[in-house]
C-alpha cells in the first residue's frame, strides 16, 4: 500500500506467515534499496514487492492550468501562493534501474498494479526466479494476464481501498464487486487468483475461499497498525464515522482509487474530467494538503480505504495476520 506502509509491515506480516508486501511505487532507488536491505536483515520468510506500470503522461498545459484553476480558490482559502507550486515525487513506472536494485535483493514475488511491464523487464524479474502478480478489475484483464504470463492474478473487487488496477479501460462501469468478480474468474482463468476488496476478516476469508480464491490480499484492514505509516488524519478518519462513506475518486492522482469522501470530493464530485493524467494530479493537490493536514484536516488528502474498514484494529500487524488465519482455520 503506497504512501501507507514501508518495509515494517512486511516483514511483521511476512514473519507472522503472511505475504508481507514492499510497495515500491512511490520510492526512489535509494529508498527501495535501503528498504531491501532491512527486509533481507529482518526476516527469512518470502516477501512481495510491488510496482505501478504505467505509461507516463505526456504532460498537458492546458489541462494542468485547468486544474490549478478550480484549486485557485482553495489556495487563496489557505493562504497558499498558486505560483509556488514545485514538482512533487511523482509514482514512476517500473523500470530497469529498479530491476537492477531488485536483482541484487531476489524478492520472490514480484507484483504489479496497471497491466505489466515490458516482455524485457518482465524477463530480468524471471531470472531469479519470482513469482509475478497482477492486479484484474474484469475478467478480460484476468484473461489477458494469464495469456502474458503471470503466475497468479489478484481480484480486486471494487470494494477495494486505494487505486483500482484497471488496466485494459478507463470506464468505471466496468467495475464489478469481489462477489461477482471472483466466480467468474476463478472460471475462466487456470492460474491462481487471489481475492482482494472488502476482506477484513475470518468470515470475510472463508466467502473469498468458498468462492474459488486460492488465497486474499488484505488493504484496508492493516492501515491502523503501529508499523502502518498511514498519516493522523488519515487514522482520524479511518476511525470516524466517516469510514463508512468512500467512493471512487480520481481527483487525487488522476486515476480512480477508492477513498473516504472528504471535502474535495464533495465539493468537485468524485468523478473530474479536468483532472491531469495520472500522476500529475496531485503535484498541485500536494500544499493544499500539506497545509491542511498540519491544521489537523484531510479535506485535500487521498483517505484512501476499502468499502468495509471495520476490521481495522490498533494491534501489531503480526496479531491481526495471526487472528486472520486462526479465526479462519
Ligand atoms: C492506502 C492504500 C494504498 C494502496 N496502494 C497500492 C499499491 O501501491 N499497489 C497495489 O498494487 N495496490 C495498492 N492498494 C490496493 C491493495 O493492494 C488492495 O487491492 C486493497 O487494499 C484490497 O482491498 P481492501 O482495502 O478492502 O482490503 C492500496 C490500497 C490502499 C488501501
Amino acid at each position: 500500500m503506497a504512501g501507507v506502509q514501508g518495509s515494517a509491515l512486511a516483514i511483521a506480516v511476512s514473519n507472522a506467515g503472511g505475504l508481507g508486501s514492499l510497495p515500491c511505487g512511490l520510492l526512489s532507488l535509494q529508498e527501495m534499496r535501503e528498504e531491501l536491505t532491512r527486509i533481507a536483515a529482518l526476516t527469512t520468510k518470502p516477501y512481495n514487492v510491488n510496482f505501478f506500470c504505467h505509461r507516463p503522461p505526456v504532460p498537458s498545459p492546458e489541462r494542468e492550468a485547468a486544474w490549478r484553476s478550480v484549486l485557485a480558490p482553495y489556495y487563496q482559502e489557505l493562504a497558499l501562493d498558486i505560483e509556488a507550486i514545485l514538482p512533487g515525487a511523482l509514482r514512476t513506472p517500473f523500470s530497469n534501474d529498479a530491476a537492477d536494485v531488485l536483482s541484487e535483493f531476489k524478492p520472490p514475488v514480484v507484483s504489479f498494479h496497471y497491466g505489466l511491464p515490458s516482455p524485457e523487464l518482465l524477463a530480468r524479474v524471471r531470472t531469479w526466479g519470482a513469482a509475478v502478480l497482477s492486479s484484474a478489475t474484469t475478467v478480460d484483464e484476468a484473461r489477458w494476464l494469464e495469456a502474458h504470463g503471470v503466475d497468479a492474478i489478484v481480484a480486486q473487487g471494487l470494494e477495494a481501498g486505494g487505486h483500482r488496477g484497471m488496466f485494459l479501460s478507463d470506464n468505471v462501469t466496468t467495475q464489478v464487486g469481489t462477489m461477482a468478480l471472483l466466480p467468474q474468474m476463478v472460471a475462466a482463468v487456470k492460474v491462481p487468483v487471489i481475492a482482494a476488496g472488502g476482506i477484513v476478516d475470518a468470515p470475510t476469508i472463508a466467502a473469498a475461499m468458498a468462492l474459488g480464491a486460492a488465497g486474499v490480499q488484505v488493504g484496508t484492514a492493516y492501515m491502523l497498525c503501529p508499523e502502518a505509516t498511514t498519516s493522523a488524519v488519515h487514522r482520524a478518519a479511518l476511525k470516524s464515522a466517516a469510514a463508512e462513506q468512500t467512493a471512487v475518486t480520481n481527483l487525487f492522482s488522476g486515476r480512480p482509487a477508492r477513498g473516504i469522501v472528504n471535502r474535495l470530493m464533495t465539493d468537485l464530485g468524485p468523478m473530474s474530467a479536468i483532472v491531469p493524467a495520472f500522476p500529475l494530479a496531485s503535484t498541485a493537490l500536494a500544499p493544499l494538503r500539506a497545509k491542511a493536514e498540519s491544521l489537523g484536516r484531510g479535506d485535500f488528502s487521498p483517505l484512501w480505504s476499502g468499502q468495509n474498514a471495520s476490521g481495522c484494529k490498533e494491534i501489531p500487524a503480526a496479531d491481526l495476520t495471526r487472528e486472520l488465519v486462526t479465526g479462519f482455520r
